[in-house]
């Protein structure tokens, strides 16, 4: 059964090797703050970091991610305090917050890579669709995300506490069969 270590810990799925990791990160882990969307590679919300590199879970199977460092939204930060979760909330880039975390995990990436990224590496990097249309308060937002990761800014309204990734990764209750199903 594929292995390898999400959010810093050691997970073993025991699940068909070819499931989507973006299942397994759901339904398994019930790491849900990985979104899905089209499940076809168009839209991004899926986005998690493995081993540096923003990867669409939708495409990669478990058996690909054996052995791989996998980075969720829950595992970016404990508190929402990266500064790419700062920025998003300091410039207003959410509104719905279905398409946040993909696009959270994919900034991250760029950041990691790229200290001071241009409007041209940010569209780059960012393919992430977004129905809401928050694409120039997002540009704004990563740009100043990286002001914060240089220490060049600081945002001072910090962001409310987010879950715990202990919790988040609770084991998923088993399924509640109806009577008249039994
Ligand atoms: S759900 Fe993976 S790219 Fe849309
Ligand atoms: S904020 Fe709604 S889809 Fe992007």
């Amino acid at each position: 059964m594929p292995r390898m270590t999400v959010n810093e810990r050691p997970v073993e799925f025991e699940m068909d090797p070819e499931t989507p990791l973006l299942w397994a990160l759901r339904d398994a882990a019930n790491l849900t703050g990985t979104k899905y969307g089209c499940g076809n590679g168009d839209c991004g919300a899926c986005m998690v970091i493995v081993d540096g590199e923003a990867l669409r879970s939708c495409l990669i199977t478990i058996a690909e991610a054996e052995g791989r460092f996998v980075t969720t939204i829950e595992g970016l930060s404990r508190d929402r305090s990266h500064p790419v979760q700062q920025a998003l909330v300091a410039e207003g880039a959410i509104q719905c917050g279905f398409c946040t975390p993909g696009i959270a995990m994919a900034a991250a990436a760029l950041l990691r890579k790229t200290a001071s990224p241009t409007e041209r590496d940010i569209e780059a990097a960012i393919p992430n669709l977004c129905r809401c249309g928050v694409y120039p308060r997002l540009v704004r937002a990563i740009e100043r995300a990286a002001r914060v990761a240089a220490r060049r800014e600081t945002i001072s309204a910090a962001p409310a506490p987010g879950i715990d990734p202990e919790d988040a990764a609770r084991e998923v209750p088993a399924m509640a069969v109806p009577e008249d199903e039994e």
